[in-house]
């Protein structure tokens, strides 16, 4: 028998084989589940704010409807860090924004708009519209209707479109809510002075910067004549589904909206005035902002929309009408609409949807009067006539309108 035996180390060869297979995978475990864990646990404690608000009975069945709908099929909910997404839709996610994600609605492709930072994007009246028939506010939408949350009309949601909307409404709100405190203490804590990557968290231009969402403030691009067919052509696109195809309000997506889109044929605007409104749309109602619209596009949209102005014959007026319309307008009106109707008057900043401004816009003289007859829904602009047991007599109803009118500030370069 001289068979010989193999070495000792091969004949442990299994024992060798199967310690590094169980040691590279516990090794494995750690590194790439355990460890990446804690790093992200310990991320979201050092960088959340104290008290992240929590979600409501409602906001929690709304987030539910989001995914028994199957709305992350088709919208993510997370801003990367790169620079297209931080342009569109503003600061990228941080870990402790999702705390309370479970499981989370991060999604992976993305069809329609990331909606991390949706939160104050639009009001309810448009978010109503748009479940009901997207196509109604936004002519080319692929985004599915869901009418079946809905009693037959946009004004009419049952209680899962309420609570949808209010789980919308949570979404980027902690962030904006920690504030620039908020900011400060994630960014102490972070541990990434040298990642760049990590601090482009804190660089992006707006922390909620979604191209729609509308704001009241911000100094706007000058805007001046564009091309008229161009204009024409974005209008039909994307202004029509609300304005009308001549602006006269009447288009579908009119219906469920409170304030209604305005008649733009009944109203002369000066190009900074549309400079300010295609800029920064208008706060509390559901005229978006176009800022991802280049200024060329933003001028040829203004140019059209004064083209579809249809100027009526103007009265001239005797003096003491005038002289009455001020009084009244001082008495009544100055304290919102300001003392020279620049819509900037003591009682601005308790008013959720700001007052029209009269130097730089004029409706009509039938439209200033269908105004003060009936108000405008959903603002704070009551009816003032003697039928609505309004303060003001007929002819104090027209000497005001006149007065109104007049305040325009006509500029040279218009
Ligand atoms: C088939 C894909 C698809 C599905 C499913 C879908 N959406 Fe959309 N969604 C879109 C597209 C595309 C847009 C962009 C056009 C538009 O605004 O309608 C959009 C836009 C939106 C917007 C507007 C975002 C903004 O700020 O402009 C919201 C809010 C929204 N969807 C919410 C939802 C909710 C909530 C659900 C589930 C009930 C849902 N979507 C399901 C495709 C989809
Ligand atoms: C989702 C519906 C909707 C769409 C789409 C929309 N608007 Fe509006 N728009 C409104 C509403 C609502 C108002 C009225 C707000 C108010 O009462 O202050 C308004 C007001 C306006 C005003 C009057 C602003 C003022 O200061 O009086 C102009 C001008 C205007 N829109 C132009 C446009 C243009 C141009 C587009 C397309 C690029 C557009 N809108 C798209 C709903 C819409
Ligand atoms: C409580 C504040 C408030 C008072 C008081 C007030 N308004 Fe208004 N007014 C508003 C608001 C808000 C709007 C709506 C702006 C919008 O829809 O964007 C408005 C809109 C208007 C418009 C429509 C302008 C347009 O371009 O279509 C006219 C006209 C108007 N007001 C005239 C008056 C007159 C005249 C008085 C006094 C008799 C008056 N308002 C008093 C807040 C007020």
């Amino acid at each position: 028998m001289n068979e010989q035996r193999p070495p000792r180390a091969l004949r442990m060869s299994y024992l060798v084989a199967s310690i590094a297979g169980v040691g590279f995978f516990a090794m494995s475990v750690l590194l790439l589940g355990v460890w990446p864990g804690q790093v992200l646990e310990e991320q979201t404690r050092v960088m959340s704010p104290e008290h992240p608000l929590g979600l409501s009975a409602s906001e929690r069945r709304g987030r539910e409807i989001y995914s028994r709908e199957g709305c992350a099929y088709c919208h993510t909910q997370q801003v990367r860090y790169l620079h297209s997404d931080m342009e569109r839709f503003g600061a990228p996610t941080l870990a402790w924004e999702t705390r309370f994600d479970y499981p989370h609605l991060w999604g992976t492709r993305r069809i329609g708009p990331d909606l991390a930072r949706e939160s104050g994007s639009h009001p309810a009246d448009w978010h109503f519209v748009h479940f009901y028939a997207p196509r109604s506010v936004v002519a080319d939408s692929v985004m599915p209707a869901y009418s079946a949350m809905f009693d037959g009309s946009p004004d009419r949601p049952k209680q899962d479109a309420r609570d949808l909307v209010a789980y919308l409404e949570t979404l980027g709100r902690d962030r904006e809510l920690a504030g620039s405190e908020g900011e400060a203490h994630a960014r102490a804590n972070c541990n990434c002075d040298k990642d760049e990557m990590s601090q482009m968290a804190f660089h992006a231009p707006e922390l909620n910067a979604n191209p729609h969402k509308t704001r009241r403030t911000g100094s706007p691009p000058a805007l001046v004549t564009g091309s008229e067919s161009r204009g024409k052509d974005l209008y039909a696109r994307n202004c029509a589904s609300c304005h009308g195809p001549q602006g006269r309000a009447d288009g579908p997506g009119a219906a469920g909206l409170h304030p209604p889109p305005t008649n733009l044929a009944e109203h002369y605007y000066r190009y900074d005035r549309l400079s300010i409104v295609l800029t920064n749309g208008i706060a509390g109602t559901a005229m978006p902002a176009w800022r991802d619209f280049s200024i060329a596009d933003r001028s040829a949209l203004a140019t059209f929309v004064r083209t579809l102005y249809v100027p009526q014959p103007e009265p001239t007026l005797p003096q003491n009408l005038l002289d009455l319309g001020a009084r009244v307008y001082k008495e009544n009106c100055a304290q919102c609409h300001g003392s020279t109707g620049a819509g900037d008057g003591t009682a601005v900043s308790e008013l959720r949807i700001a007052p029209s401004n009269f130097r730089t816009g004029r409706p009509t003289l039938g439209e200033t009067l269908r105004v003060l007859r009936n108000g405008i829904d959903g603002t704070q602009m009551a009816p003032w006539g003697a039928d609505t047991n309004g303060r003001l007599s007929e002819a104090e109803l027209s000497a005001v309108a006149y007065y109104v009118r007049s305040l325009l500030v006509v500029q040279s370069s218009d």
